[in-house]
């Protein structure tokens, strides 16, 4: 399916390039003169070094940035030899074959874009990209939010962590809302009320969980008592606590606090497999360009307590998988497991059913 690969703020303006964070930078993408945002595997054909070598220090002293800009007129030219290619990614001058007047042929490893909304994807075969029932959903309507517009948005910053679980143990938990009250006593659950729970299963690609805002709370940790101060500091009380969408394994779309528009967050979460059976999770933060100057305790307060969740989640995924390794090391690999609870776990369900959807597709090819 589709993969998540950034979004059009990321490149607001003609001659901006911005890596991807949510593919480990391997991918750039580059707005042309001519305004179209065009997508590149990060790696320069001439020796394979990376075209833009985020956070290395190519000269000895400055690091490169994931943010930056094309040449004038609109090349990106590779630090490491200076081979130069243009907007399409043809290249169009390698200095070390200057005398002799001639330019070696090669490009850069185009990849094509497929857009929703603001958010971009790489096109992959025929699958469609099921997403237009989110664009249109009635409750996001209801809460005057258009999902995937971020119009008038910024990329506000970018956390990243690498972590010992899986992927696919991160997407099953994320789908379960079962363990909030247990897992996420102090924390998360102050923010939400479970009791007022609904789930959309409709589509196979995505699920989407609608959690609506807790009230009173009881014992709270600092982090979401600052994060709830500051929700409430303009005196609008949102009507969901959070909205999360997971779309295929491991991509995640969540908005915080739902239907106060100067001030929602939109976060972009991706567990991005590794080679050792962990997983790296890069997160994108979206926030409305005036909420600095509006509520500049919101976003560091939301970051700081979704933190919170993150380590609660992350023991939870730990334990998971420490469980299942007991089971098959002692030869009950194959046991089956638990009910589901159809609401609370109904994400959950619907996940594994995802799973087998895309292992299937794997299998035939297609
Ligand atoms: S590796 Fe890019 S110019 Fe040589
Ligand atoms: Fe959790």
């Amino acid at each position: 399916m589709p993969r998540y690969l950034g979004t059009t703020v990321m490149v607001p303006s003609k001659l901006d390039r911005h890596t991807t964070p949510a593919t480990g930078d391997q991918h750039v993408l580059a707005r042309g003169l001519d305004g179209e945002i065009r997508a590149f595997l990060n790696v320069c054909p001439h020796r394979n070094n990376q075209l833009v070598p985020v956070d290395r220090a190519v000269n000895g002293v400055s690091r490169v940035s994931r943010k930056g800009k094309l040449t004038p007129n609109g090349s990106l030219v590779c630090p490491f030899h200076r081979y130069t290619y243009d907007a399409h990614g043809d290249i169009v001058f390698a200095p070390a074959f200057e005398e002799r007047k001639c330019t070696p042929r090669l490009s850069l490893e185009g990849v094509s874009l497929r857009a929703c909304g603001d958010l971009l994807f790489e096109r992959t075969g025929e699958y469609p990209l099921l997403l237009a029932d989110v664009m249109e959903h009635e409750e996001f309507a209801r809460l005057g939010i258009r999902p995937f517009d971020l119009q008038g948005m910024k990329l506000a910053a970018v956390d990243a962590s690498i972590e010992k679980f899986s992927a696919l143990t991160a997407g099953e938990v994320f789908g379960d809302t079962d363990h909030v009250d247990d897992i996420h006593r102090d924390s998360f659950d102050q923010l939400v009320d479970m009791s007022q729970l609904s789930i959309d299963v409709k589509s196979l690609d995505w699920s989407m969980q609608f959690v609506g805002w807790r009230e009173k709370t009881t014992v709270i940790c600092d982090e979401y008592f600052a994060y709830r101060a500051a929700v409430l500091a303009k005196g609008n009380i949102p009507r969901y606590g959070a909205v999360w969408m997971l779309y295929g394994p491991c991509t995640t779309f969540e908005w915080y606090p739902t239907d106060v528009p100067d001030e929602h967050v939109f976060v972009v979460s991706v567990f991005e497999p590794l080679p050792d059976g962990g997983c790296r999770n890069l997160i994108e933060w979206y926030a409305p360009r005036a909420l600095k100057e509006r509520n500049p305790e919101l976003l560091p307060a939301l970051r700081d307590a979704y933190a919170v969740t993150a380590a609660e989640d992350r023991e939870l995924c730990l334990s998971s998988e420490e469980g299942r390794r007991t089971l098959v090391q002692n030869g009950l690999g194959e046991r089956t497991l638990g009910p589901t609870h159809p609401l609370q776990e109904g994400c959950v369900d619907h996940y594994y059913a995802m799973l087998a959807q895309q292992l299937s597709a794997l299998a035939s090819g297609t």
